[in-house]
Parts: structure tokens; sequence; C-alpha cells
């Protein structure tokens, strides 16, 4: 999916192709790039293209954790293309086309290779399908996390951030490209005859059960950036509601959590009611949370419409996870440098939460991680937020503790009411859309009439510990 600002870019650099493209095609077309020039993640996405819609069709058997998938990918070309790429990591592929048509395809690492019989011309929608099948992986995230496809002790779990995505389907794996989602899974019953649950991002569609098997298809009609897909398979307890302005609510727990995760389902509707007042309108249409059993993974996600929990979470953390809504999942960086704008903000809303919820104040908690006492300041001084000096180092604490201290300072600065109106701003103006910090500066400086470049550089660029 597009913003304005890259549709803008995109079409001057591609005046004069599109009047050319009849009968030229394959003289213009060339490669599509593989990848999207990301500076900390270069091999991720691909060049040459823009998706606006994943379907995906999966079978998964959970006691084989054996996979089995029809992705059909909607896309339309960025310039003329005689092949392109899409980021796929494992299994086999069967079989591709593209318009119907058979194309030829390799794989190179995590890039799938596809060569289409007749060159796709600048500014063509096409539709392009891929078979495969085999065990999923999991990888090892840039942090050193497991992500991918994980099984669990009752299914599976895909978890997708940076790019655990590309283990269960083909595609551009890259934020930049948002697109809409449809999820269909088909799960076997287990050999008592029970069904699994399937939960994945957006609503609930279609339920069916012939007798053996349950398929259930999800559908994300608000556009997603695919590491924030997901699906997990296993048993659960559905908790439905409403939240205020009713929006619905879609909880699911494992059993093994059901005890310590009792509140879950009214913090789930009471956070994104706060959230709302605090961030502007929830972006999307629905809400959730998925508290699953698998408590070796360590880390929550924010995966679109229903944060994912390795296990019971305390309250900040489904704040945290429900924040990134608006934060991360609505609002999307553009580069993977620029992860202070989803965890800044996000580790800021807990501490919104607990000033607002009579724990410590934001002012007492910004203090507690300049001093250093705060648990999660250890490292935050160890490089500026807006630079991660290594893939293997965008989740540390920096990105975290001190871009959250950076909003910490500019509220300061502004003032609570231009502060939350900046905050209420940003996720109005860019909804859905792709963003870099510039343009964070940028709004702040507006709404509060002043020039803040000396507050950014000692937060947010600085190398040092800013003098307070
Ligand atoms: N985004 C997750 C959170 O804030 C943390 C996380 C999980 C993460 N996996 C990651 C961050 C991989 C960066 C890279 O809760
Ligand atoms: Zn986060």
């Amino acid at each position: 999916m597009l913003t304005a600002a890259l549709l803008a870019a995109m079409t001057t650099a591609c005046t004069g192709s599109a009047p050319h493209a009849t009968g030229s095609s394959s003289r213009t077309a060339k490669p599509g790039a593989a990848g999207v020039g990301d500076a900390l993640f270069p091999a991720l996405g691909n060049g040459g293209y823009d998706v606006s819609h994943y379907a995906l069709a999966l079978d998964y058997i959970p006691e084989a954790n054996h996979l089995k998938g029809t992705a059909t990918v909607t896309a339309r070309a960025a310039q003329g293309l005689s092949r392109f790429n899409l980021d796929l990591a494992g299994l086999t592929v069967r079989n591709v086309t593209v318009n119907g048509t058979d194309a030829r395809f390799t794989r190179k690492k995590n890039e799938l290779i596809l060569t289409p019989t007749r060159a796709i011309k600048n500014g063509e929608i096409f539709k392009v399908t891929i078979k495969y099948d085999g065990t999923p992986k999991m990888i090892a995230g840039s942090d050193g996390g497991t992500e991918g496809w994980i099984e669990t002790d009752d299914g599976a779990t895909a978890l997708g951030e940076p790019n655990g995505s590309m283990t269960w389907f083909p595609g551009n794996h890259h934020p930049s490209d948002k697109a809409t989602y449809d999820i269909t899974v088909s799960v076997p019953k287990d050999e008592d005859g029970d069904p699994y649950d399937v939960v994945s991002n957006g609503e609930l569609k279609k339920e069916e059960d012939t007798g053996r098997r349950v398929t259930r298809k999800w559908s994300s009609d608000e556009p997603m950036a695919s590491y924030l897909a997901h699906v997990a398979v296993g048993y659960f307890e559905i908790h439905e509601g409403w939240t205020s302005d009713d929006l619905p609510v879609y909880v699911a727990v494992d059993p093994d959590e059901s005890e310590d995760a009792e509140e879950v389902k009214d913090l789930v509707p009471e956070i994104t009611d706060w959230a709302g007042e605090r961030f502007g309108p929830y972006p999307f249409s629905s809400v959730g949370a998925v508290v699953d059993h698998l408590p070796d993974l360590g880390y929550a996600l924010e995966t679109q419409t229903k944060p994912y929990f390795d296990s019971a979470p305390e309250d900040t953390l489904l704040v945290h996870e429900l924040a990134h809504q608006w934060f991360g999942n609505s609002v999307t960086p553009r580069q993977w440098k620029d992860m202070w704008l989803n965890e800044g903000f996000a580790t800021y809303a807990e501490w919104l939460w607990q000033e607002d919820h009579g724990g410590k104040s934001a002012q007492e908690i910004f203090k507690s991680f300049y001093d250093g006492a705060h648990p999660e300041s250890e490292g935050i001084w160890d490089f500026p937020p807006i630079d991660p000096p290594s893939a293997s180092r965008v989740s540390d604490s920096p990105v975290y503790g001190r871009g959250a201290m950076t909003l910490h300072k500019v509220r300061e600065a502004v003032g609570d009411k231009t502060f939350f109106d900046i905050l209420r701003s940003w996720t109005k103006k860019h909804r859905f859309e792709n963003v870099d910090t510039k343009e964070f500066i940028a709004l702040c400086e507006a709404k509060a009439g002043k020039d803040l470049t000396r507050l950014f550089d000692a937060w947010l660029f600085s190398e040092e510990k800013p003098s307070g």
C-alpha cells in the first residue's frame, strides 16, 4: 500500500515510463531490486512493486508441524518488471503463477525470484499465486530472540518482528509496504476429535467445521505491515466483548494461563478506551489479545489488533502492546532504524498509564531512568535512539527508555495540552501510513510554534548522556 508521500516521490521518479508502456514493456522492463534499501536490514523487502493484498490459505497439521499454503499476492508494479523477488525462508515452492500463467522461479537464500513469461508493465496491477509446503522453520531474530513459525505445546504461533513472517508466507517483508490480508487456516481435529482454535489478525469472517477439520478465515481490511501478521493455533478460551465505543473485543487465552490472565478480558477494553482518549481514536476495526502459554519465548509482540503474549501479562505490558496499535501498527516507521517511533512511544504509554492510575508520575519514572535506578534503564546511553549501530540492537534499551525520555522532554517543553495534541495529530495525520523521525520533529515544532532542535539533538541524536 502506498502513502501519499511515497506515491508523489514515485510519480516523479517514474514519469515517462507509463505513456510508453504499451508495446515497449519488454524493452523498458528491468529486474526489481532484491531489497528496499533498509539501512539496518538491506535484504528485507523487494523493489519494483507495491503489494495491496495478501490472501493466504494455509493447511496446518499441528502433530506433524506441517504447513501447506497458497499465497495470492496482489501488487502494483512501480516499474516495468522483467522479474521480481518475494522474501521466503525455508519451505518448498511447488508452483508459481503470475496473472494465471505459470512463471519460472528460483530460490536464493531468503529470496524467491520470479520470472513471468511476459514482462509486467509499470503501473500494472498483477496477481501472483505461490503454492508451497513443508515444515516451517523458526529463525533467530536479529536480537537473538526466536521468531517465525514456532511450535507450542498445543499448536503453533507465528511471530514476525522484524522478519519472521518470511517463514510462513512469501511476501514483501518490509514495513514500508503495508497491505490488507485475508488469512484462512484449516486444521484437522486432534486425536480425540476436538477442534483446535485458530486466531489471527482482524475480524473472523468465516468458520467452518466439516466434522474432521475446522477452517477459519480472518480478515484485516486495514493495512498491516507483514511483521505484525499473526496466526495462533491451539486450544484457547475465547472471551468476546466490546469497548465503550462498541469496538469488538476478542481475547483468546490458553487454559494454562487462564487463572493468571483472569483480568485481561476486562483490561483490554479498559486500556483501549483510555488510550483512545490519550492518543486519538483507535485505528482498527477490532481489538483483543492472545495470551498463549510459551514462557520460554521471553517477549510479547504487538501483532495487529490482537497483541501476542507468551504468558499472562502485567498491566503495563498490555498497555505497551496495545499502545503499539497506534504507534507502530497504524503509524509505521518507513525504515527499521526509526524503531524508537514504535518503542519509545509504547514505553511512554506505560509511564502515562501508571501516572493516570495511581502509580508513579511520568516525571518520577523519567528521573529513575535518568539516575540509572530503574531496572529497564540499563544500557540506555549506549547509543542514540535514532541510530542503533546494528540490526542486532534495534530492540535495545536506548530505543525504548531513552526514546520515552525524549517524549517526556517534549512534553515538558510544550506543556500537556500541546503534547497530547501532538500525539493525536500524529496518529490522525499519518493513520495507516509510513513515517520517519523528521516528520515527527516537524510536527512538534509546528504545534509548539518554536524551534526544538536543541532538545531533539540532545535526547535523540547525541552520543552523550544529556545534561538533564
Ligand atoms: N516489539 C516488541 C515489544 O515491544 C518487542 C520485540 C519482539 C522486538 N521481537 C522483536 C523488537 C524484534 C525488535 C525486534 O513488545
Ligand atoms: Zn514495544
